[in-house]
């Protein structure tokens, strides 16, 4: 396979496996430019790409930019806070006026569910999602699968739990996803409330008690308890959720096996990870974010083929 099944990155749910392996691939190549001296490849001379945030980022917008920057794009910038969406303006026709300007592909973050796959039917660009309220945040699951190949070799056969609040994650949707396409067992753990009721029809296991999960897995995945997407409260305290569902140095230090700890970021530290969990050894939380350039030069690579 060398080219990608898609023409946009909407979400996992839309890619085979073998789109996986040659993301996975072309990231491999990229590591290593990465890595050079000179980390800058022309493959994406005379391309212009839009990073469109409606919604607050670090990681995600820092990447994507740096990694169209490393392929020699060239980059226009937008966050909604400063521009005319507050003035009513709708996405469609904010984006056309950017589209106007001759651009050939955008990275929209966006809180509705649906929004990268709506602006892919309504304008001629390649879209990535950078993630969609709480759908799918699809190279986050890529740099999070690719991380445990790098560490393991292999995804096929390992078990990951993934912690916290899954009701709220785009993270834990795209991620069940990819690592089952990759012959990964997925467990999802967490309070009762933050577990959706769909979730037994993505064939993940589901846990309530954090060190049953622990024990099984190979790697957890800790999730953040997204505040600013609840309008209600799922648990009595944040205190109360920490006893039941935060990761400590001696909860790791009791369990038998030794596992991995991955967490995509932003962390609140000493609510779901402490900080001597987050920075040990186990913990490979800096490699994903380096993982994460490789990962979005690949997919923007791949997709710049597909510019008609
Ligand atoms: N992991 C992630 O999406 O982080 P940001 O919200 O900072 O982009």
């Amino acid at each position: 396979m060398s080219e990608l099944s898609v023409d946009h990155l909407l979400g996992i749910k839309h890619l085979k496996n073998d789109d996986i392996n040659l993301i996975f691939d072309t990231a491999d190549h990229f590591k290593k430019v990465i890595n050079r001296p000179i980390k800058k490849v022309p493959s994406l001379r005379d391309i212009t790409i839009a990073n469109l945030f409606f919604e607050n980022s670090t990681r995600t917008k820092l990447s994507f930019e740096l990694a169209q920057k490393r392929l020699s794009a060239d980059v226009i910038n937008f966050s909604s806070g400063q521009s005319s969406v507050s003035k009513g303006e709708s996405l469609v026709d904010t984006v056309n006026n950017i589209l106007s300007m001759k651009v050939d592909m955008v990275v929209m973050r966006h809180p509705n569910p649906g929004a990268a796959t709506f602006l892919s039917k309504h304008i001629n660009a390649q879209i990535v999602n950078a993630g969609d309220g709480a759908h799918e945040h699809p190279t986050q699951a890529l740099l999070d699968t690719y991380s445990i190949r790098e560490k393991y070799g292999e995804v096929k056969g390992k078990k990951i739990v993934i912690v916290g609040d899954i009701l709220h994650s785009r993270v834990a949707l795209s991620n069940i996803f990819a690592l089952q396409l990759q012959g990964a067992e997925v467990m999802v753990c967490g309070p009762k409330t933050l577990i959706p009721k769909y979730i037994d029809k993505l064939g993940v296991k589901i846990e309530t008690n954090l060190r049953k999960a622990l024990e099984w897995c190979d790697i957890a995945n800790m999730l953040r308890v997204q505040n600013e997407r609840m309008e209600i409260s799922y648990f009595p305290t944040t205190r109360e959720y920490t006893q039941q569902y935060g990761v400590t140095k001696e909860l790791l230090e009791s369990l038998d096996n030794e596992i991995t700890i991955m967490h995509p970021g932003p962390i609140n530290r000493g609510v779901e990870i402490t900080s001597e969990v987050a920075d040990s050894d186990q913990a490979i939380i800096l490699n994903q974010v380096e993982n994460g350039v490789a990962i979005r030069m690949a997919v923007m690579y791949l997709l710049a083929s597909k510019i008609k």
